[in-house]
């Protein structure tokens, strides 16, 4: 564990865009690091050191085709149904005075008035009747396995048609040791952190229930679905670079079958009813060999931070036999959540690079699309477009579509002059940003269309692959969703303080802000609003930032001084009328206010309306949020309560608020859990949250007074293993 960490102050600190332990952790510093997208677009060959043939590199501008200007109408075209619950069962309307933008120091979930919440899981909540209960004092990896894993992300809560059970569905991106673990116990156990870890990565899904629609869900120990997916569980590979040589290794000679999955970040729930994920900052795990390849997707070829090397030679290049196991991560990954029995699949005709996540949408001849975009300054936005077609109730076949189809990355293209991209994102004469786009192909029909590149070179090095064919270098995109009520796709680009920055790419009329520093959200519609177009129109939804102090900002034209600052917007979600709701990874550093929630207003006169719903606790980040509108209800992922602090001078004790030694005996943990929140109805659900400490719901403030030593001594609890 690096000392600087230790070192950080509770109080007082002073963050760049994120926090340093963010950046440290989840990213493994990717911000801090040279942009790895040096292409000019460049080639592939150059990059991997293979030599390329004259006459297949004159083949590559074949693919420059012409822009093409197309309308934005809507065709009324419905979403194919899904087979699947999911949405809520009760007549709500999820109405809400937005809440004021939160002090980035308080430590709660601040919710509207009228609302209460609650968490539904806890890191370390046990899954099985014979795991134990979670002791942060006595953490080990056999029982981390059991139980619910670290720095939850993308969430989904799939109900069964009783609308009383269901699943809720989880990954868990990153683990911060620094938070999690005693140091002096940390040091001394170095090989044990690391196994736990890796069993704190992954996914949970857990059974959950509630009385009726509306009511707050609690999960069910020992559920029959109950599933804990780690680092080190089989999945099986499949598409067109299954068995590659370039994914084979000592342990696994077939390149079909690999252990575990990392780095899980956003993801999406399928029409069929499995679930999505984006195996995205791989690299930091993995200690390379220095190759170019590597470079471009920020692999080093120093020891790892976190060191897995140690526990298992898998985790370094420079094992011999072991080259290929970090081509074995980047992917997309699906699961499903219905049975616990069966094995998780990485899909490789969906490329290999940082996926954020993966969201489906279906075209109108019945192929799934799915859309990913990869987070990374100045890299891009992808489509998957399958062979095959949807069934509906035919969960088996469809669970193949993901397996066999064509790849694309995005190409944008402005329809105002250059000179009117100024990079102070002053909207140009046209009255938007906007303009048209390709989508270019990479892999079609079983082909690579990427010259001197085979398809298998295609898939597992997509980046080098997309570099070629010039697709638009993107301020890092997040999330990328369809909107299931009419269809747009929404694309959120985080931030990107490189834009336009010395020898970065400039600005263009996609990303028009130089040294991005808030982020902005796409807005695409497919031509005839067809998933499997290969053009589309674009626009700006808003350009975020702190509308009273940032004239940059930018609503559609909704008025500036109506709405609440947003800053890095990360995931998307959809309510039931088609409004969007974004949840932000960064405010505190950017906007200094806590992370949050907010209901983005899309279609007429309140187009651009930006309303705060939730702020998250001090340190925390918002993700995977879940919107039961009709149930009132609104989940979030609250990942890295107290980042920035560490074990003994925890920056949250968010969800236990386990100050008092009442609050100890009951079991709370005195340290920042990782939780799932549910936010509910105080009407529907017939009064506040059940059975939850009363200091649960108090404002704190944690640059107030706030100094804890000694910890582990004091608690009640036997030290543990320090
Ligand atoms: Fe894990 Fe791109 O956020
Ligand atoms: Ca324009
Ligand atoms: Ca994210």
């Amino acid at each position: 564990m690096p000392s600087d960490l230790k070192l950080l102050p509770m109080s007082g600190h002073t963050r760049g865009n994120r926090s340093a332990a963010t950046c440290h952790f989840k990213c493994g510093n990717a911000c801090a690091k040279d942009v790895c997208n040096t292409s000019g677009n460049s080639y592939f060959r150059d990059v991997v050191d293979v030599a390329l043939s004259r006459r297949a590199l004159l083949g590559a501008g074949a693919v420059a085709a012409s822009a093409v200007v197309i309308g934005t109408e809507l065709a009324s075209a419905p979403e194919a149904a899904a087979d699947f619950g999911g949405f809520g069962q009760g007549r709500g309307r999820l109405g809400f005075t937005a809440i004021a933008p939160v002090e980035r120091t308080v430590d709660t979930v601040t919710v509207p008035k009228g609302y209460d919440w609650a968490p539904v899981i806890r890191w370390g909540d046990p899954l099985f009747k014979r795991t134990p209960d979670f002791d942060v004092n006595r953490q080990s990896a056999a029982a981390q396995a059991g139980q619910f894993g670290y720095n939850n992300d993308y969430l989904n809560i799939l109900a069964d048609r009783s609308g009383r059970a269901g699943v809720l569905v989880c990954n868990h991106e990153y683990t911060n040791e620094e938070i999690m673990f005693d140091a002096d116990w940390a040091a001394a156990n170095p090989d044990e952190v690391r196994r736990i870890a890796i069993a704190a990565h992954g996914f949970s899904v857990v059974e959950v229930v509630r009385k009726k629609a509306g009511a707050p869900w609690s999960y069910v120990r020992g559920g029959r679905r109950n599933r804990r997916i780690t680092g080190s569980t089989p999945f099986r590979v499949d598409g067109p670079a299954a068995g590659s040589e370039l994914l084979r290794t000592a342990a696994d000679p077939s390149g079909r079958r690999v252990l575990g999955t990392l780095n899980n970040c956003a993801g999406g729930t399928t029409p069929w009813g499995t679930v999505l994920s984006g195996e995205e900052n791989f690299n930091q795990y993995f200690q390379g060999t220095g190759s170019a390849s590597d470079a471009r997707y920020g692999i080093s070829a120093g020891a790892t931070e976190r060191g897995w090397e140690h526990v298992d030679p898998r985790f370094s290049a420079q094992n011999p036999g072991f080259e290929n196991e970090v081509n074995r991560f980047g992917w997309i990954v699906e699961i499903d959540p219905q049975d616990p029995t069966s094995t998780p699949v990485k899909h490789t005709a969906l490329g290999r690079f940082k996926h954020e996540g993966a969201n489906i949408r279906i075209a109108r001849d019945g192929r799934v699309v799915a859309y990913s975009g990869d987070d990374e300054r100045f890299d891009y936005v992808y489509k998957f477009i399958s062979k095959g077609k949807y069934k509906p109730g035919n969960k088996r076949h469809n669970m193949t579509l993901l397996s066999e189809g064509d790849l694309y990355v995005a190409r944008f293209t402005g329809d105002s002059p250059a000179a009117e991209i100024d990079g102070g994102a002053g909207v140009p004469s046209d009255g938007a940003f906007d303009g048209s786009g390709r989508w270019l192909p990479l892999v079609v029909n079983g082909r690579s269309k990427v010259p001197g590149m085979g398809v298998e070179e295609v898939l597992v090095y997509t980046r080098l692959a997309a570099d070629q064919v010039g697709a638009t270098k993107m301020d890092r995109p997040e999330d990328v969703e369809p909107n299931p009520v009419t269809g747009r796709l929404y694309i959120a680009l985080t931030n990107n303080t490189g834009r336009g920055v010395g020898a970065n790419a400039p600005v263009d009329e996609a990303n028009p802000r130089t040294a991005n520093r808030d982020g902005h959200v796409i807005e695409l519609t497919e031509r005839r609003n067809d998933a499997a177009s290969l053009d589309f129109a674009w626009n700006i939804l808003l350009v975020a930032g702190d509308p009273a102090k940032d004239p940059t900002t930018y609503f559609s034209g909704y008025p500036r001084g109506k709405v609440s600052p947003i800053s890095c917007p990360d995931n998307l979600a959809f309510d039931s009328k088609g409004n969007l709701w974004i949840s932000t990874d960064g405010q505190p550093g950017t906007i200094g206010y806590c992370d949050a929630l907010h209901k983005v207003t899309l279609e007429g006169r309140g187009r651009g309306r930006v309303e705060q719903f939730l702020a998250v606790p001090a340190g925390a980040e918002t993700c995977g949020p879940v919107i039961h509108d009709q149930d009132d209800s609104v989940f979030v992922a609250v990942q890295h309560p107290g980042e920035g602090g560490t074990f003994a001078e925890p920056y949250s004790l968010f969800p236990d608020f386990a100050e008092s030694p009442d609050a100890v005996r009951r079991g709370d943990a005195y340290a920042p859990r990782p939780s799932v929140v549910q936010v509910f109805s105080t009407r529907d659900s017939g009064g506040k949250g059940k059975g939850r400490p009363k200091d649960r719901r108090k404002r704190r403030d944690v640059d107030r007074g706030r100094s804890r030593t000694g910890r582990g001594h004091g608690n009640g609890k036997d030290k543990g293993r320090g």
